[in-house]
């Protein structure tokens, strides 16, 4: 009887040091960055000392370890993205990193455990809702440029085992919007024609996810040495749009005259109608981006006759997340990291993100 008290107690006592010990590593402030206006030409990064939050009931504190670019941070920067302007925002909505800390009630995780943030904190399956983009981070709700983040155990996933910190940053947005595009809502299949526009973040995860799951991807760029890397990736057809301005002509070419199956349109007003044009019988075109600005005609009628169908995507739920992940684990891919940047070179990753000279994803290591 003794003995088993003994043994409770040692128990609990590797359990309380345990929390302990993660409690007390957590320093009270943290290097972060935030937004603050620049009126009309909307915001600069500004790194602060910031408090750090210690975990409420059902939350996590992440100890962020790295955090990726998107487009859309560019837009954010420049005010140019559809959402209220509010000061001080931390900005990037991907982050991955380690949990240094759970709050009351947290049945999901464990302190150590490698995670990421999913992007839309409150979209955890099935249809969004109408407050769904109220939850996104690094926009309506302080993002992941940030040494810690305090999130609800809902609005995380564990990270696949074999993926760094820096690779599973770039999960997030640019990889949940592409798998929602092409397999959530696109149906893609083994044999599939995919074509990807450009060879930034969400286009290189979509080449990766074709690969492996036995589709044919064709890719397009303007630079003739980004298309030889995405050949080395695995696709099958490399299109420059610059030279080749009318490239639905080299698509179907390369698809035998039938078209592709699926897209993932990020190109936008310009881009659409030559993504219509290169699409097949009961393909799907997945809207995303609007890189030469949003906008542009959808034809009914050849749509229609084409049993074609066009989704709208919006990144996707954490039930993508995790079934991406899980896809993601089975064939052991790694994301495209182009470069990592230290905390205090992030204006420098944001310049390099606006550049278009890269491949793939940019990461931050707050
Ligand atoms: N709806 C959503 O949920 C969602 C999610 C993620 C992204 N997006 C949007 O999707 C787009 C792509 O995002 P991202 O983060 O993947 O961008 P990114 O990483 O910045 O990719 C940019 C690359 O796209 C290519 N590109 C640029 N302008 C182009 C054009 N006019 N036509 C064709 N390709 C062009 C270039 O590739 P090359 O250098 O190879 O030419 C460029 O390097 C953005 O508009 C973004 O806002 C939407």
């Amino acid at each position: 009887m003794n003995r088993y008290r003994l043994s409770i107690a040692a128990l609990l006592a590797v359990v309380f040091s345990t929390a302990y010990a993660a409690t007390e590593q957590t320093p009270a402030t943290q290097k972060q960055y935030q937004l603050a206006s620049a009126g009309k030409e909307g915001y600069v990064l500004k790194l602060v000392d910031a408090p750090v939050r210690s975990p409420g009931a059902h939350e996590v504190l992440v100890r962020v370890r790295a955090a990726s670019l998107n487009r859309r941070d560019i837009f954010i920067i420049k005010g140019q993205y559809p959402m209220g302007k509010r000061d001080n925002i931390v900005p990037l909505s991907d982050g991955a990193g380690e949990v240094a800390a759970v709050g009351p009630g947290v049945t999901r995780f464990h302190v150590g455990d490698h995670v990421a943030a999913i992007f839309f904190q409150s979209w955890v399956s099935g249809h969004p809702g109408p407050d769904t983009p109220q939850s996104a981070l690094g926009g309506a709700l302080d993002g992941m440029l940030s040494q810690y983040a305090t999130l609800n155990e809902q609005g995380l996933v564990a990270l696949p085992k074999h993926l760094s910190f820096e690779e599973g940053a770039t999960l997030p947005c640019a990889g949940v919007t592409a798998w929602n595009g092409l397999v959530t809502r696109g149906h893609m299949q083994a044999g599939d024609y995919v074509l990807l526009e450009g060879t930034g973040g969400v286009s290189v995860l979509g080449l990766q996810f074709a690969v492996a799951a036995g589709a044919k991807p064709i890719i397009t760029s303007s630079s003739d040495a980004k298309l030889e890397r995405a050949k080395a990736l695995g696709a099958v057809g490399t299109i420059n749009y610059k030279t080749t301005p009318d490239w639905e002509k080299s698509v179907l070419e390369l698809t035998g005259g039938l078209g592709v199956q699926q897209v993932l349109e990020v190109g936008g007003k310009d881009t659409l109608p030559h993504a219509i044009a290169s699409l097949g019988s009961g393909g799907n075109i997945s809207l995303i981006g609007g890189l030469s600005s949003f906008g542009g005609d959808i034809p009914a009628l050849a749509l229609m006759g084409r049993n074609a169908t066009v989704s709208g995507i919006y990144v996707g739920s954490r039930a993508d997340f995790e079934a991406m992940n899980a896809f993601i684990a089975e064939h052991k891919l790694k994301p495209v990291v182009d470069r990592v940047f230290e905390m205090a070179d992030a204006q420098a990753a944001y310049a390099l993100m606006e550049s278009g000279n890269f491949f793939g994803k940019i990461v931050i290591r707050p």
